[in-house]
């Protein structure tokens, strides 16, 4: 089927509608590179199941997937030894603290970190994934996300080079975790590892992609390739609601109501499920969904994407809740 430009239409003015809330936010100073970037930008794609791209704004920018890479080791792991060995390593409990917090290990002192998504249960994660070191683990996680988008991927070395300088919290949180026997791997190696899954470059248009498939139980409606389990994809799917957008997935899961992942470059992921019930005609088949607005909240959120989801989300009663 053809796109239908009706939908183009919209997905443009929401796009200009929402660009005033750039303002909202500002591009992560902690790691310099990314600091760097355009803070007026705020653009978004859809894709619908039978291969329709929307594209509105921003799109023709890469970003790196920073903290939206946790969402995905998560799953390539979970694929290679399967979700019960994950779980085993990881919990899947917000935190209510910062993605970067070392507070409640000093608190609660668990027995494992409380999620993936938060920074010392992605380090953790990361550290496990199939490889005799960085490099290879790192290969082995570029080839699974390659699979998913259908072409090659790179890293951004200058993203990579700036975070690695600035990697001081992350080094405390891996000393951390390696002293509590979290940490299977010598530190740098870990952070080696974790900052090249945060620095891999992908589009919009690529985010939208592995969206649908989320959407989908980890099935390409495209491709009609099944990538994943759907146990897998449903952990993820529950991992993003409840810990998706950190401190606000509580608000997001009001407002929006869409299973989620962001990252500190302004980009997010989102997995519409099919709603057969749903109040509209639009996306009534699921959708996958990246977006991109540098400028970031408090919690590390695209502060012009969040408000930007919210309504195309109200208004095409695209919440699973
Ligand atoms: O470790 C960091 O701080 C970054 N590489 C990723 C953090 C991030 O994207 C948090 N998300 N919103």
């Amino acid at each position: 089927m053809q796109t239908n430009p009706r939908i183009q239409q919209q997905l443009q003015k929401w796009v200009e509608e929402n660009r005033g809330h750039v303002i909202l936010g500002t591009t992560a100073q902690y790691i310099p590179e990314l600091g760097k970037a355009d803070p007026s930008k705020l653009g978004i794609c859809m894709l619908d199941e039978e291969g329709n791209y929307y594209c509105a704004g921003d799109t023709d920018i890469e970003f790196t997937l920073q903290s939206i890479s946790k969402a995905l080791t998560f799953i390539a792991l979970s694929c290679h030894y399967g979700l019960d060995f994950v779980l085993e390593r990881v919990d899947v409990e917000p935190t209510g603290e910062a993605f970067n917090s070392i507070i409640p290990f000093e608190i609660h002192r668990p027995n494992k970190p409380f999620n993936p998504f938060i920074n010392a249960g992605a380090i953790t994660i990361s550290a496990l994934l199939p490889g005799q070191n960085s490099q290879k683990k790192y290969e082995y996680l570029l080839h699974f996300l390659e699979e998913l988008v259908g072409h090659p991927l790179d890293m951004d070395r200058e993203v990579y080079d700036s975070e690695w300088k600035a990697s001081h919290r992350n080094r405390a949180l891996a000393y951390y975790l390696k002293e509590a026997k979290f940490l299977e791997i010598e530190v740098e190696e870990a952070l080696d590892i974790y900052i090249r899954q945060c620095s891999i470059k992908v589009s919009t248009k690529d985010l939208a992609l592995i969206g649908l498939i989320i959407a989908y139980d980890g099935y390409n409606p495209i491709t009609k390739v099944k990538h994943f389990s759907d146990e897998i994809a449903q952990v993820a799917k529950v991992l993003m609601v409840t810990c998706g957008m950190y401190n606000s997935s509580g608000n997001f899961a009001a407002h929006v109501g869409i299973p989620a992942k962001s990252g500190v470059s302004g980009g997010i992921m989102a997995a519409v499920p099919p709603k057969l019930h749903s109040q509209t005609y639009e996306f009534r088949a699921g959708a996958g969904i990246g977006v991109y607005g540098p400028a970031i909240d408090v919690q590390g959120n695209s502060a012009a994407g969040t408000m930007m989801l919210r309504q195309i989300s109200k208004e095409w009663d695209l919440s699973i809740f």
